[in-house]
């Protein structure tokens, strides 16, 4: 039987309806044999109806003009065939199928933004001892070790790679197998090292505090990547903390921190001679509840108060305790950096740091570049189709790295 279009690039199973009958609002509800239902209004499945005026079969995209659709549509009639759901649309009169396999991932919710990504899993000093770690050329040339890396970077916020090549482009190679990588002032993919005249206090030698980069931004980088290229000098340990844990322990026992640190706005710069980016927000950002929070933390760049003045001095106090908790040892863990080592992470969500280091005896020199979030998840969620396809199973297994390797 020809299989009705669906509005994307995924492989259904044919799980077959049992039912279907229409509401007395003009939708249709529909049944699976397992007792799963789904009603589905009917100007959202008017507008997913394949062919002209709803899902063009080259693109899979809708190509109905919203001035287009007939407000009145209503479903009228509608059966099941073959396990297909079957409708009628009044008063156009057109009949239309729907593939159930992807009527059955919406009543799933397997179309929701982050269905498809792995749970994140909260982590402390007792979780984890270092970033959970991968083996780097296989990662380069295996989409089956990719994922198992990305697993972990979206579960944790944070996965290494050991064993690469200390060139300068490999974390240019390693982020190209992500996706396309972010540009910045700081360039495409920019070093870590201590500089004569920094234009960052990354670059110079002194320690570095749980921060986040770029909060000058109206939105931080997603996930950065850091790669060793040569360490020989003494000290600089990196650091990180899980920023959920953080808000974690706020919300039981410090909520008025937490008010504080998700309320009161701070404006944020980022200058140097032909820059000036600046950008105000809470230190964590909770969003509008659809995106992951945001962590906006890096005293350097952090210019100035943006709120009235008699609240400024219990900000300062919650801003201290955010500093004391993110670099406590009960939630930061501290791991060393060795060349061929590459660390991403999920630059909203996980505090980075660094101890001071000593350079009179020897030479720290890191690459860097950023990915926008989309970039991440998008990758994880492809890997998850093809490879789900290719083992002929609905369940995605991204298991087996150790955690604390
Ligand atoms: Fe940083």
């Amino acid at each position: 039987m020809h299989q009705p279009l669906t509005p994307d690039y995924y492989h259904y199973e044919w799980t077959a309806i049992n039912s279907a009958f229409c509401s007395h609002d003009g939708s249709v509800v529909v049944t699976w044999h397992d007792g799963k239902q789904l009603e589905c209004h009917p100007l959202w499945l008017r507008e997913n109806a394949p062919g002209p005026g709803g899902i063009d079969p080259r693109s899979k995209e809708n190509d109905l003009n919203i001035v287009d659709l007939n407000l009145e549509t209503r479903i009228t009639k509608a059966f099941v065939q073959n396990g297909a759901l079957i409708v009628h649309f009044q008063p156009e009169g057109r009949q239309a199928s729907f593939h159930p396999g992807w009527l059955r991932h919406v009543a799933d919710g397997k179309h929701k933004t982050f269905a498809l990504l792995p749970q994140p899993q909260v982590w402390t000093s007792a979780d984890l001892i270092e970033p959970p770690t991968h083996d780097g050329p296989s990662v380069l040339a295996s989409d089956e070790a990719l994922a198992d890396w990305l697993d972990d970077l979206l579960k944790y916020g944070l996965a290494r790679l050991i064993r690469l090549p200390t060139a300068n482009e490999i974390v240019e190679l390693v982020g190209n197998r992500i996706g396309v990588l972010r540009d910045s002032n700081f360039g495409l993919t920019w070093h870590v090292s201590v500089d004569i005249d920094p234009n960052s206090t990354a670059n110079t030698n002194a320690e570095l505090p749980a921060h986040s980069d770029l909060p000058s931004r109206e939105t931080p980088p997603g996930f950065q990547l850091l790669h060793c290229q040569k360490n020989t000098a003494s000290g600089g340990m990196s650091t990180m903390t899980d920023g959920l844990a953080v808000v974690d322990h706020l919300e039981t026992n410090e909520p008025e921190v937490l008010e504080l640190l998700t309320s009161r706005q701070w404006t944020f710069f980022n200058r140097d001679e032909s820059q000036d980016h600046r950008w105000t927000g809470p230190i964590i950002d909770k969003g509008d509840g659809r995106v992951p929070w945001t962590f906006r933390a890096f005293h350097p760049v952090r210019g100035f108060p943006a709120m009235p003045e008699e609240e400024i001095s219990d900000a300062y106090a919650a801003l201290q305790r955010f500093g004391y908790l993110a670099n406590w040892d009960k939630f930061q863990i501290r791991y060393e950096f060795t060349p061929g080592d590459l660390v991403a992470f999920d630059n909203r969500r996980v505090l980075h740091g660094r101890e001071s280091f000593d350079t009179t005896a020897g030479v720290r020199r890191l690459r860097g570049t950023y990915l926008d979030s989309d970039e991440v998840y998008s990758r994880m969620r492809v890997l998850r189709r093809h490879l789900t396809s290719s083992n002929s199973s609905n369940t995605f297994s991204a298991t087996g790295a150790n955690i604390n390797a």
